[in-house]
Protein backbone atom coordinates (compact mmCIF):
# COMPACT_ATOMS: atom_id res chain seq x y z
CA UNK A 1 0.00 0.00 0.00
CA UNK A 2 2.40 2.50 1.04
CA UNK A 3 4.93 1.80 -2.34
CA UNK A 4 1.50 1.67 -4.52
CA UNK A 5 1.02 5.81 -2.56
CA UNK A 6 4.75 6.34 -3.05
CA UNK A 7 4.62 5.46 -6.73
CA UNK A 8 1.63 7.28 -7.65
CA UNK A 9 3.35 10.41 -6.08
CA UNK A 10 6.41 9.50 -8.70
CA UNK A 11 4.02 9.41 -11.16
CA UNK A 12 2.29 12.67 -10.27
CA UNK A 13 5.45 14.59 -10.55
CA UNK A 14 5.75 15.52 -6.65
CA UNK A 15 8.73 13.77 -5.87
CA UNK A 16 11.04 16.77 -6.56
CA UNK A 17 9.18 18.58 -4.50
CA UNK A 18 9.22 18.93 -0.58
CA UNK A 19 7.95 15.65 0.93
CA UNK A 20 4.12 15.52 1.58
CA UNK A 21 3.60 16.37 5.12
CA UNK A 22 0.37 15.42 6.82
CA UNK A 23 -1.10 18.32 8.67
CA UNK A 24 -3.37 18.03 12.08
CA UNK A 25 -6.87 17.23 11.58
CA UNK A 26 -9.23 19.83 10.56
CA UNK A 27 -10.92 22.26 13.48
CA UNK A 28 -14.20 24.12 12.78
CA UNK A 29 -14.36 26.30 10.42
CA UNK A 30 -14.16 30.10 12.25
CA UNK A 31 -14.64 33.90 11.17
CA UNK A 32 -10.94 35.83 11.91
CA UNK A 33 -10.94 38.06 14.85
CA UNK A 34 -11.84 40.85 12.85
CA UNK A 35 -15.30 39.41 11.90
CA UNK A 36 -14.60 38.51 8.26
CA UNK A 37 -14.35 35.01 6.72
CA UNK A 38 -13.13 34.67 2.95
CA UNK A 39 -13.52 32.19 0.44
CA UNK A 40 -11.84 31.23 -3.03
CA UNK A 41 -13.62 29.23 -5.24
CA UNK A 42 -12.04 27.48 -8.14
CA UNK A 43 -14.35 25.80 -10.60
CA UNK A 44 -13.20 23.91 -13.85
CA UNK A 45 -10.27 23.50 -13.34
CA UNK A 46 -9.82 20.06 -15.49
CA UNK A 47 -7.14 18.05 -14.58
CA UNK A 48 -5.91 15.05 -16.17
CA UNK A 49 -6.51 15.99 -20.36
CA UNK A 50 -4.52 14.22 -22.27
CA UNK A 51 -2.66 11.84 -20.54
CA UNK A 52 -0.82 10.38 -23.59
CA UNK A 53 0.50 13.82 -24.84
CA UNK A 54 2.66 17.14 -23.76
CA UNK A 55 -0.33 19.27 -24.44
CA UNK A 56 -2.56 17.98 -21.49
CA UNK A 57 0.45 17.30 -18.75
CA UNK A 58 1.40 20.62 -19.16
CA UNK A 59 -2.36 22.06 -18.79
CA UNK A 60 -1.97 20.76 -15.58
CA UNK A 61 1.48 22.73 -14.70
CA UNK A 62 -0.45 26.06 -15.36
CA UNK A 63 -3.40 24.96 -13.00
CA UNK A 64 -1.52 24.32 -10.36
CA UNK A 65 -0.27 28.05 -10.94
CA UNK A 66 -3.32 29.37 -11.28
CA UNK A 67 -4.38 28.24 -8.22
CA UNK A 68 -0.96 28.93 -6.11
CA UNK A 69 -0.79 32.57 -7.70
CA UNK A 70 -4.52 33.45 -6.28
CA UNK A 71 -3.65 31.56 -2.74
CA UNK A 72 -0.68 34.24 -2.84
CA UNK A 73 -2.57 37.47 -3.45
CA UNK A 74 -5.35 36.36 -1.84
CA UNK A 75 -5.27 34.04 1.19
CA UNK A 76 -8.57 32.55 1.87
CA UNK A 77 -9.57 31.37 5.16
CA UNK A 78 -11.32 28.43 2.74
CA UNK A 79 -10.90 27.25 -0.29
CA UNK A 80 -13.64 26.06 -2.43
CA UNK A 81 -13.57 23.14 -5.62
CA UNK A 82 -16.60 24.08 -7.62
CA UNK A 83 -17.14 20.68 -9.91
CA UNK A 84 -15.62 19.52 -12.78
CA UNK A 85 -11.70 19.18 -11.11
CA UNK A 86 -10.38 16.16 -12.92
CA UNK A 87 -11.33 15.81 -17.08
CA UNK A 88 -12.57 12.01 -16.11
CA UNK A 89 -13.40 10.84 -19.79
CA UNK A 90 -9.74 11.55 -20.04
CA UNK A 91 -8.38 9.72 -17.35
CA UNK A 92 -6.84 5.85 -16.63
CA UNK A 93 -9.00 3.82 -14.18
CA UNK A 94 -5.89 2.86 -12.44
CA UNK A 95 -4.47 6.41 -11.47
CA UNK A 96 -7.50 8.82 -12.28
CA UNK A 97 -7.41 10.18 -8.80
CA UNK A 98 -3.67 10.86 -8.65
CA UNK A 99 -4.91 14.56 -10.22
CA UNK A 100 -6.19 15.18 -6.57
CA UNK A 101 -3.03 15.07 -4.70
CA UNK A 102 -1.51 17.89 -7.25
CA UNK A 103 -4.34 19.95 -7.16
CA UNK A 104 -4.73 20.33 -3.39
CA UNK A 105 -1.13 20.49 -2.90
CA UNK A 106 -1.01 24.33 -3.26
CA UNK A 107 -3.75 24.25 -0.17
CA UNK A 108 -1.40 21.32 1.89
CA UNK A 109 1.59 23.63 1.02
CA UNK A 110 -0.28 26.70 3.07
CA UNK A 111 -1.81 24.71 5.55
CA UNK A 112 -5.39 25.28 4.49
CA UNK A 113 -8.43 23.43 4.09
CA UNK A 114 -11.00 22.81 0.99
CA UNK A 115 -14.16 21.69 0.67
CA UNK A 116 -15.53 20.22 -3.05
CA UNK A 117 -17.95 19.85 -5.12
CA UNK A 118 -18.71 17.08 -8.06
CA UNK A 119 -19.17 18.10 -11.14
CA UNK A 120 -20.12 16.18 -14.36
CA UNK A 121 -16.40 15.40 -15.74
CA UNK A 122 -15.62 14.12 -12.13
CA UNK A 123 -18.64 11.49 -12.80
CA UNK A 124 -17.72 9.12 -15.55
CA UNK A 125 -16.54 5.87 -16.55
CA UNK A 126 -12.82 5.89 -14.58
CA UNK A 127 -13.20 8.24 -11.72
CA UNK A 128 -16.47 9.17 -9.54
CA UNK A 129 -17.19 11.35 -7.34
CA UNK A 130 -16.92 8.49 -4.63
CA UNK A 131 -13.44 7.39 -6.02
CA UNK A 132 -12.26 11.14 -5.81
CA UNK A 133 -13.76 12.01 -1.74
CA UNK A 134 -12.13 9.08 -0.99
CA UNK A 135 -8.72 10.34 -2.43
CA UNK A 136 -9.27 13.89 -0.90
CA UNK A 137 -10.12 12.32 2.83
CA UNK A 138 -6.47 11.11 2.37
CA UNK A 139 -5.76 14.83 3.42
CA UNK A 140 -6.62 16.11 6.80
CA UNK A 141 -7.23 19.56 5.01
CA UNK A 142 -9.90 17.92 3.14
CA UNK A 143 -13.50 19.10 4.10
CA UNK A 144 -15.88 17.28 1.48
CA UNK A 145 -18.03 14.54 2.55
CA UNK A 146 -21.14 12.93 1.85
CA UNK A 147 -24.11 13.25 3.95
CA UNK A 148 -26.69 11.79 1.45
CA UNK A 149 -26.15 7.97 0.20
CA UNK A 150 -27.94 6.29 -2.76
CA UNK A 151 -27.52 5.39 -6.20
CA UNK A 152 -29.40 8.76 -7.38
CA UNK A 153 -27.82 10.99 -4.83
CA UNK A 154 -24.57 12.16 -5.93
CA UNK A 155 -21.45 12.45 -3.58
CA UNK A 156 -20.59 15.33 -3.03
CA UNK A 157 -24.03 16.82 -0.90
CA UNK A 158 -22.95 18.09 3.02
CA UNK A 159 -23.12 20.91 4.91
CA UNK A 160 -19.89 22.97 6.75
CA UNK A 161 -20.98 25.44 10.01
CA UNK A 162 -19.11 28.32 10.16
CA UNK A 163 -18.20 30.07 14.07
CA UNK A 164 -17.31 33.01 15.72
CA UNK A 165 -13.81 33.22 16.19
CA UNK A 166 -14.84 33.83 20.20
CA UNK A 167 -16.73 30.44 19.86
CA UNK A 168 -14.34 27.59 22.15
CA UNK A 169 -16.90 24.86 22.32
CA UNK A 170 -18.48 24.43 18.89
CA UNK A 171 -21.43 22.13 20.55
CA UNK A 172 -22.52 25.28 22.66
CA UNK A 173 -22.20 28.03 19.93
CA UNK A 174 -24.20 28.65 16.61
CA UNK A 175 -22.90 28.98 13.73
CA UNK A 176 -22.45 32.58 12.25
CA UNK A 177 -23.34 31.08 8.69
CA UNK A 178 -23.69 27.63 7.15
CA UNK A 179 -22.03 26.66 3.51
CA UNK A 180 -24.22 23.91 1.84
CA UNK A 181 -22.62 21.77 -1.13
CA UNK A 182 -24.62 19.97 -3.57
CA UNK A 183 -23.77 17.31 -6.16
CA UNK A 184 -25.74 17.74 -9.72
CA UNK A 185 -23.99 14.85 -10.87
CA UNK A 186 -24.42 14.53 -15.04
CA UNK A 187 -21.69 12.67 -16.48
CA UNK A 188 -21.91 8.61 -16.74
CA UNK A 189 -22.12 5.78 -13.83
CA UNK A 190 -18.78 4.69 -12.85
CA UNK A 191 -18.02 1.11 -14.16
CA UNK A 192 -20.95 0.90 -15.86
CA UNK A 193 -22.14 -0.10 -19.58
CA UNK A 194 -25.37 -0.88 -20.86
CA UNK A 195 -26.25 -4.07 -23.63
CA UNK A 196 -24.35 -2.21 -26.49
CA UNK A 197 -21.22 -1.35 -24.52
CA UNK A 198 -22.35 2.22 -23.99
CA UNK A 199 -21.37 4.34 -21.43
CA UNK A 200 -25.08 4.96 -19.17
CA UNK A 201 -25.60 8.58 -18.51
CA UNK A 202 -26.31 9.96 -15.05
CA UNK A 203 -28.95 12.40 -13.67
CA UNK A 204 -27.97 15.81 -14.41
CA UNK A 205 -29.57 17.76 -11.37
CA UNK A 206 -29.28 17.84 -8.01
CA UNK A 207 -31.72 14.56 -6.76
CA UNK A 208 -34.92 14.54 -4.97
CA UNK A 209 -33.42 12.40 -1.82
CA UNK A 210 -31.00 15.64 -1.56
CA UNK A 211 -33.66 18.38 -1.22
CA UNK A 212 -35.54 16.20 0.83
CA UNK A 213 -32.41 16.29 3.29
CA UNK A 214 -31.65 20.21 2.67
CA UNK A 215 -35.05 20.92 3.21
CA UNK A 216 -35.28 18.35 6.46
CA UNK A 217 -31.68 19.29 8.13
CA UNK A 218 -32.25 23.44 7.57
CA UNK A 219 -35.46 22.79 9.28
CA UNK A 220 -33.60 20.81 11.95
CA UNK A 221 -30.77 23.62 12.54
CA UNK A 222 -33.17 26.35 12.48
CA UNK A 223 -34.97 24.49 15.30
CA UNK A 224 -31.72 23.57 17.43
CA UNK A 225 -30.86 27.23 17.36
CA UNK A 226 -33.78 28.99 17.42
CA UNK A 227 -32.55 30.97 14.73
CA UNK A 228 -32.17 31.29 10.85
CA UNK A 229 -28.72 31.11 10.20
CA UNK A 230 -27.38 32.78 7.19
CA UNK A 231 -25.99 30.83 4.52
CA UNK A 232 -24.29 29.76 0.67
CA UNK A 233 -24.31 27.13 -1.25
CA UNK A 234 -22.29 25.82 -3.87
CA UNK A 235 -23.06 23.62 -7.22
CA UNK A 236 -21.32 22.55 -9.72
CA UNK A 237 -24.07 22.65 -12.83
CA UNK A 238 -26.36 26.06 -12.50
CA UNK A 239 -29.84 25.93 -12.64
CA UNK A 240 -32.41 26.88 -14.99
CA UNK A 241 -33.10 29.73 -13.23
CA UNK A 242 -29.75 31.34 -13.69
CA UNK A 243 -30.45 30.50 -18.54
CA UNK A 244 -34.34 32.31 -17.68
CA UNK A 245 -32.11 35.46 -16.19
CA UNK A 246 -29.71 35.64 -19.16
CA UNK A 247 -31.99 35.07 -22.10
CA UNK A 248 -35.36 36.45 -20.56
CA UNK A 249 -33.88 39.74 -18.29
CA UNK A 250 -30.65 39.78 -19.93
CA UNK A 251 -27.46 40.20 -18.18
CA UNK A 252 -26.35 44.40 -18.08
CA UNK A 253 -22.47 44.86 -18.03
CA UNK A 254 -22.66 47.29 -15.12
CA UNK A 255 -25.61 45.85 -13.45
CA UNK A 256 -24.06 42.43 -13.43
CA UNK A 257 -20.90 42.87 -14.49
CA UNK A 258 -19.04 39.76 -15.85
CA UNK A 259 -18.27 38.02 -19.07
CA UNK A 260 -21.70 36.39 -20.53
CA UNK A 261 -20.06 34.53 -23.24
CA UNK A 262 -21.51 31.15 -22.84
CA UNK A 263 -24.89 32.38 -24.20
CA UNK A 264 -27.41 30.25 -23.65
CA UNK A 265 -25.89 28.61 -20.98
CA UNK A 266 -25.86 25.37 -19.91
CA UNK A 267 -28.64 24.34 -16.93
CA UNK A 268 -29.57 21.40 -14.81
CA UNK A 269 -31.74 18.82 -16.25
CA UNK A 270 -30.57 19.91 -19.78
CA UNK A 271 -31.02 17.04 -22.55
CA UNK A 272 -32.98 14.88 -20.27
CA UNK A 273 -37.16 14.71 -20.90
CA UNK A 274 -39.40 15.31 -17.77
CA UNK A 275 -40.33 10.81 -18.13
CA UNK A 276 -36.19 10.59 -17.69
CA UNK A 277 -35.46 10.04 -21.16
CA UNK A 278 -31.68 11.62 -22.23
CA UNK A 279 -31.80 9.78 -26.14
CA UNK A 280 -31.44 13.81 -27.28
CA UNK A 281 -35.34 14.51 -27.97
CA UNK A 282 -34.97 16.96 -25.17
CA UNK A 283 -33.76 20.20 -24.26
CA UNK A 284 -34.48 20.68 -20.53
CA UNK A 285 -36.74 17.87 -18.33
CA UNK A 286 -37.48 20.36 -15.51
CA UNK A 287 -35.96 17.91 -13.13
CA UNK A 288 -34.53 20.83 -10.68
CA UNK A 289 -37.88 22.27 -9.92
CA UNK A 290 -37.60 20.87 -6.26
CA UNK A 291 -33.88 22.68 -6.21
CA UNK A 292 -35.34 25.74 -7.35
CA UNK A 293 -37.99 25.63 -4.52
CA UNK A 294 -35.97 24.77 -1.64
CA UNK A 295 -33.20 27.77 -2.56
CA UNK A 296 -35.76 29.91 -3.05
CA UNK A 297 -37.48 29.13 0.45
CA UNK A 298 -34.46 28.75 2.69
CA UNK A 299 -34.44 32.08 4.59
CA UNK A 300 -31.51 33.40 4.80
CA UNK A 301 -29.79 31.49 1.79
CA UNK A 302 -27.86 34.31 0.38
CA UNK A 303 -26.16 33.01 -3.11
CA UNK A 304 -26.11 29.98 -5.04
CA UNK A 305 -22.40 29.53 -7.04
CA UNK A 306 -21.85 27.54 -9.60
CA UNK A 307 -19.81 26.65 -12.48
CA UNK A 308 -20.09 24.62 -15.20
CA UNK A 309 -19.99 27.18 -18.28
CA UNK A 310 -16.61 28.78 -18.44
CA UNK A 311 -17.63 31.46 -19.96
CA UNK A 312 -20.12 33.20 -17.53
CA UNK A 313 -18.84 35.24 -14.65
CA UNK A 314 -21.85 37.04 -13.85
CA UNK A 315 -23.80 37.18 -10.40
CA UNK A 316 -27.29 37.94 -10.73
CA UNK A 317 -30.13 38.84 -8.35
CA UNK A 318 -33.06 36.67 -9.10
CA UNK A 319 -36.30 38.12 -7.24
CA UNK A 320 -39.10 38.01 -10.04
CA UNK A 321 -41.34 35.23 -11.04
CA UNK A 322 -39.48 34.73 -15.03
CA UNK A 323 -41.87 34.51 -17.79
CA UNK A 324 -41.91 30.17 -18.60
CA UNK A 325 -41.14 29.06 -14.92
CA UNK A 326 -43.24 28.62 -12.34
CA UNK A 327 -40.67 28.92 -9.28
CA UNK A 328 -40.47 32.84 -8.21
CA UNK A 329 -36.95 34.06 -7.49
CA UNK A 330 -36.93 35.42 -3.76
CA UNK A 331 -33.92 37.86 -4.23
CA UNK A 332 -31.05 34.66 -3.91
CA UNK A 333 -28.09 35.48 -6.05
CA UNK A 334 -27.22 33.51 -8.81
CA UNK A 335 -23.32 33.34 -9.43
CA UNK A 336 -20.75 32.26 -11.57
CA UNK A 337 -17.19 31.58 -10.74
CA UNK A 338 -14.28 32.22 -12.71
CA UNK A 339 -13.09 30.04 -14.68
CA UNK A 340 -9.43 28.18 -12.90
CA UNK A 341 -8.01 25.57 -15.21
CA UNK A 342 -6.14 25.54 -18.39
CA UNK A 343 -7.72 22.27 -19.15
CA UNK A 344 -11.32 22.39 -20.47
CA UNK A 345 -12.68 24.22 -23.22
CA UNK A 346 -12.15 28.24 -23.21
CA UNK A 347 -9.29 31.05 -23.34
CA UNK A 348 -10.73 32.77 -20.98
CA UNK A 349 -8.55 34.63 -18.57
CA UNK A 350 -8.36 32.10 -15.32
CA UNK A 351 -8.88 33.38 -11.90
CA UNK A 352 -11.01 32.41 -9.11
CA UNK A 353 -13.78 34.36 -7.33
CA UNK A 354 -13.29 35.42 -3.83
CA UNK A 355 -15.94 36.18 -1.53
CA UNK A 356 -15.96 37.99 1.70
CA UNK A 357 -18.39 37.59 4.27
CA UNK A 358 -18.67 39.83 7.50
CA UNK A 359 -20.34 39.58 10.48
CA UNK A 360 -21.20 42.98 10.79
CA UNK A 361 -23.09 42.53 7.11
CA UNK A 362 -25.09 39.71 7.80
CA UNK A 363 -27.79 41.32 9.48
CA UNK A 364 -28.18 42.28 6.13
CA UNK A 365 -27.72 39.46 4.38
CA UNK A 366 -25.22 41.09 2.25
CA UNK A 367 -21.67 39.66 1.24
CA UNK A 368 -18.90 41.48 -1.10
CA UNK A 369 -17.40 39.15 -4.06
CA UNK A 370 -14.62 39.96 -6.63
CA UNK A 371 -12.30 38.19 -8.99
CA UNK A 372 -9.00 36.99 -8.75
CA UNK A 373 -7.32 36.86 -11.59
CA UNK A 374 -3.93 35.18 -11.77
CA UNK A 375 -2.60 37.85 -13.57
CA UNK A 376 -3.11 39.72 -10.34
CA UNK A 377 -6.04 41.83 -11.22
CA UNK A 378 -9.09 42.28 -9.81
CA UNK A 379 -12.23 42.34 -11.44
CA UNK A 380 -16.27 42.63 -11.04
CA UNK A 381 -16.14 43.45 -7.46
CA UNK A 382 -19.11 43.85 -5.97
CA UNK A 383 -21.69 43.96 -2.95
CA UNK A 384 -24.63 41.66 -2.97
CA UNK A 385 -26.66 43.47 -0.80
CA UNK A 386 -30.23 44.31 -1.14
CA UNK A 387 -29.88 46.98 -3.88
CA UNK A 388 -28.03 44.82 -5.97
CA UNK A 389 -29.22 44.80 -10.03
CA UNK A 390 -29.46 48.44 -9.55
CA UNK A 391 -26.61 49.52 -8.16
CA UNK A 392 -23.88 50.60 -10.90
CA UNK A 393 -20.59 49.00 -11.29
CA UNK A 394 -17.46 48.86 -13.92
CA UNK A 395 -18.30 46.24 -17.00
CA UNK A 396 -15.78 43.22 -16.57
CA UNK A 397 -13.20 43.26 -19.43
CA UNK A 398 -13.19 40.57 -21.41
CA UNK A 399 -9.68 39.35 -21.11
CA UNK A 400 -8.29 36.08 -22.94
CA UNK A 401 -5.61 33.92 -21.51
CA UNK A 402 -2.81 34.78 -24.49
CA UNK A 403 -0.54 31.35 -24.18
CA UNK A 404 0.04 29.39 -27.74
CA UNK A 405 0.36 26.35 -25.91
CA UNK A 406 -2.41 26.31 -23.58
CA UNK A 407 -5.15 26.57 -26.46
CA UNK A 408 -7.35 23.65 -25.29
CA UNK A 409 -6.97 20.69 -27.92
CA UNK A 410 -8.84 17.75 -27.32
CA UNK A 411 -8.51 14.46 -28.78
CA UNK A 412 -11.67 13.25 -30.12
CA UNK A 413 -10.57 9.74 -30.08
CA UNK A 414 -11.65 9.53 -26.79
C1 LIG B 1 -1.69 7.87 -15.40
O1 LIG B 1 -1.27 6.82 -16.22
C2 LIG B 1 -1.04 7.21 -17.58
C3 LIG B 1 -0.78 5.96 -18.40
O2 LIG B 1 0.26 5.24 -17.84
C4 LIG B 1 0.11 8.21 -17.62
O3 LIG B 1 0.34 8.65 -18.95
C5 LIG B 1 -0.26 9.41 -16.75
O4 LIG B 1 0.83 10.32 -16.68
C6 LIG B 1 -0.63 8.96 -15.35
N1 LIG B 1 -1.13 10.11 -14.61
C7 LIG B 1 -0.73 10.39 -13.37
C8 LIG B 1 -1.32 11.57 -12.72
O5 LIG B 1 0.08 9.73 -12.77
C1 LIG C 1 -10.38 3.95 -18.64
O1 LIG C 1 -9.32 3.19 -18.11
C2 LIG C 1 -9.01 2.04 -18.88
C3 LIG C 1 -7.93 1.29 -18.13
O2 LIG C 1 -6.79 2.06 -18.01
C4 LIG C 1 -8.58 2.47 -20.29
O3 LIG C 1 -8.34 1.34 -21.08
C5 LIG C 1 -9.68 3.33 -20.93
O4 LIG C 1 -9.21 3.83 -22.16
C6 LIG C 1 -10.00 4.51 -20.01
N1 LIG C 1 -10.98 5.41 -20.57
C7 LIG C 1 -12.27 5.15 -20.75
C8 LIG C 1 -13.13 6.23 -21.29
O5 LIG C 1 -12.74 4.05 -20.50
C1 LIG D 1 -19.26 36.06 20.08
O1 LIG D 1 -19.40 36.82 18.88
C2 LIG D 1 -20.72 36.84 18.37
C3 LIG D 1 -20.69 37.51 17.01
O2 LIG D 1 -19.92 38.66 17.00
C4 LIG D 1 -21.62 37.54 19.37
O3 LIG D 1 -22.95 37.56 18.87
C5 LIG D 1 -21.56 36.79 20.68
O4 LIG D 1 -22.32 37.48 21.65
C6 LIG D 1 -20.15 36.63 21.18
N1 LIG D 1 -20.16 35.72 22.30
C7 LIG D 1 -19.40 35.92 23.38
C8 LIG D 1 -19.47 34.88 24.44
O5 LIG D 1 -18.68 36.88 23.48
C1 LIG E 1 -24.99 48.08 -1.90
O1 LIG E 1 -23.61 48.19 -2.25
C2 LIG E 1 -23.34 49.22 -3.16
C3 LIG E 1 -21.86 49.15 -3.52
O2 LIG E 1 -21.08 49.18 -2.36
C4 LIG E 1 -23.71 50.57 -2.56
O3 LIG E 1 -23.49 51.61 -3.49
C5 LIG E 1 -25.18 50.53 -2.17
O4 LIG E 1 -25.52 51.72 -1.50
C6 LIG E 1 -25.43 49.35 -1.24
N1 LIG E 1 -26.85 49.26 -0.94
C7 LIG E 1 -27.29 49.22 0.32
C8 LIG E 1 -28.76 49.08 0.50
O5 LIG E 1 -26.53 49.30 1.28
Amino acid sequence: MLRHILVSYLFAGLSSQAPLSRLKQSSPLKFKADGTFQLSIFEDLHFGENAWDQWGPQQDINSVQVINKVLDFDTPDLVVLNGDLITGENTYLENSTDYLDMIVRPMIDRGLSWASTYGNHDHQVNVTGRTILERERRWPNARTSQMVFGREAGVSNYYLPVYSSNCTKTAQCTPELLLWFFDSRGGFYFQEWDGDGSKVGQPNWVDSSVVDWFRQTNQKLVAQHQKTIPSLAFVHIPTYASLMLQTKSGVNGNRQPGIDDDYPLAPQAQGWCPDGRNDGSCSYGEQDIAFMQAITETAGLMALFSGHDHGDTWCYKWDTLLPGMTVKGNGINLCFGQNSGYGGYGNWIRGARQVLISESKLEDLAIDTWIQLESGDTVGSVSLNSTYNQDHYPETPNDKTHCPTCDYHHDPAT
